[in-house]
């Protein structure tokens, strides 16, 4: 049986809206021991560095996303090359924009938003690292036609390539095990057998464009219910509250034991849609004791 790790922090590899990086530590101590770790909604995947070990399944609806993992896993080397290069053409061009004095510098630079609509052609996963790593916030969002939407971060280039590739290794050891799957969550779930362990961290009922699909509830609860009745335990990140204001969906009691609230420190979302940070908390249920 397994444990998860016991680190303090996660190094920032795949930026991504909804990340657990830093409650993931919090909801790890709350975790029991087990036979294999599941993350059906996996996106930057936080907990998956503190929970995987061989045999582990991580998967997401969102293709790129994958392709992307895929890649960390087995050409480290060729991801870090890659956004080197990107961010030293950017840097350049950056230094540019401001010798120029450009504030408003619609369209620019070239090397953010080329990559971007390349991205939008051919769904590289490396462009679309890229573009995580130096667009507004970090966030990732996309419009009613699924094309990544987001704008370049004017007073920000990105993180450095040295510390990039510094994290890319150290998540490359990490993962070497773990099966990196591009499906719904029901797939990966009918995988999983009693003594596993799965993290659930689905979209927000209310976050519509953020990711490329929305969650019929209904449907998932049917599937924590069947989880339940095969004794697999489960913790999911769900429902909570922003700057006092309630976000909660209808979870049914029978379905869980535990309910905890945790900090998420504040939104990156309401950030940027409202010019002021809010304090987050959302809250993680459990299905045993
Ligand atoms: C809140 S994010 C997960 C964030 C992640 N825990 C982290 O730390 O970065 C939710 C993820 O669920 C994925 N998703 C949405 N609907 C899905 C489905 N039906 N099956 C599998 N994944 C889905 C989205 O693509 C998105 O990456």
């Amino acid at each position: 049986m397994c444990m998860p790790a016991k680190d303090k922090t996660i190094p920032s590899l795949i930026k991504w809206t909804g990340s657990k990086r830093k409650q993931a530590p919090l909801i790890a101590r709350e975790a029991k021991s087990y036979n294999r770790y599941f993350e059906p909604f996996l996106g930057g995947g936080a907990l998956l560095f503190l929970f995987a070990h061989e045999g582990a399944v991580a998967s997401d609806i969102y293709k790129p996303l994958i392709n992307l993992w895929k890649l960390i896993q087995s050409e480290p080397e060729e991801v870090i090359s890659d956004y080197t290069e990107k961010w030293n053409a950017l840097n350049v061009e950056y230094k540019q924009l401001q010798l120029n004095h450009i504030k408003n510098s619609n369209g620019l630079p070239k090397v953010f938003y080329d990559c971007r609509s390349r991205f939008n052609k051919t769904h590289n996963p490396l462009d679309l690292n890229f573009i995580m790593r130096t667009c507004v916030n970090g966030i990732v969002r996309f419009n009613g036609e699924g094309e990544f939407n987001n704008s370049f971060h004017l007073s920000r280039q990105g993180m450095k390539p040295e510390m990039f590739a510094k994290n890319v290794r150290i998540w490359h050891e990490r993962i070497k095990g773990v099966y990196f799957e591009c499906q719904s969550y029901e797939e990966t779930l009918a995988q999983a057998k009693e003594g596993d362990f799965v993290y659930f961290d689905p979209p927000y009922a209310d976050s519509h464009n953020r990711y490329i699909k929305d969650l019929d509830l209904q449907n998932f609860f049917t599937e924590l219910d069947k989880l339940n009745s095969r004794n697999i335990s489960w913790a999911l990140s769900f429902d909570g509250s922003r700057a006092g204001t309630n976000y909660f969906s209808d979870m049914p009691k029978e379905l869980y034991k535990r309910k905890l609230s945790l900090s998420n420190g504040n939104s990156a979302v309401s950030k940027i849609l409202n010019s002021k940070q809010e304090e987050v908390t959302e809250s993680l249920y459990l299905n045993y004791n």
